[in-house]
């Protein structure tokens, strides 16, 4: 798995959150600190103690550098920057029973957004999983040479 590179001045349009919010009833918004155990939890039983710690990490920034979807006080999913590394996207993911509705992509523009905002002019995709979703969604481009990544040699994760 390699990394992706997102121009951040130039994402393309995409509807808002709270066009989204109107039409769906999920809304997409920073967490805030209260909300952290209840999203750590969440993020390891669905995908592990790596990205839980990274969320973690996301939450003790200020502004929490962590996005949620939620709908009727329900978390659908989640997306991080600046965890591992500054400038990095990720990690992301959406609860699989409500996967296909936008809220991917709606987690990422809006993150994408924030980071440019931040001062960032390019996002970058560390070990992008599923490499069509980000070209497709916002032209994410990939980086040639992707080994050794930031994650090579990490620890086994017990
Ligand atoms: C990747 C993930 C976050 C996408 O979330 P999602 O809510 O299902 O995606 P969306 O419904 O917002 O999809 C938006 C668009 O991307 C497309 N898309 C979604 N997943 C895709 C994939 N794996 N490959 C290619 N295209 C994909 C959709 O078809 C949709 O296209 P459209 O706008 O033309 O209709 C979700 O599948 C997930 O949680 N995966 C497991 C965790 C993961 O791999 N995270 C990324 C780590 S780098």
């Amino acid at each position: 798995m390699g990394d992706m590179l997102v121009k951040l001045y130039q994402l393309p349009e995409t509807e808002s959150a709270k066009q989204y919010a109107a039409r769906t009833g999920i809304t997409v918004r920073r967490a805030i600190g209260p909300e952290l155990v209840t999203v750590a939890e969440w993020v390891e039983k669905r995908f592990g103690k790596g990205w839980r710690s990274e969320c973690e990490i996301a939450f003790a920034r200020q502004p929490i550098a962590c996005l949620i979807a939620v709908k009727e006080g329900e978390l659908l999913g989640f997306a991080c920057y600046d965890a591992t590394c500054r400038g990095f996207f990720g990690p992301t993911g959406v609860d699989e029973q409500t996967r296909g509705l936008g809220i991917g992509k709606l987690l990422l523009s809006e993150t994408l957004l924030a980071m440019r905002d931040y001062g960032y002019a390019y996002a970058i995709i560390g070990g992008a999983g599923p490499i069509d979703f980000y070209k497709h969604t916002v032209g994410a481009l990939e980086i040639e040479q992707p080994e050794p990544g930031i994650y090579t040699g990490m620890l086994k994760l017990v």
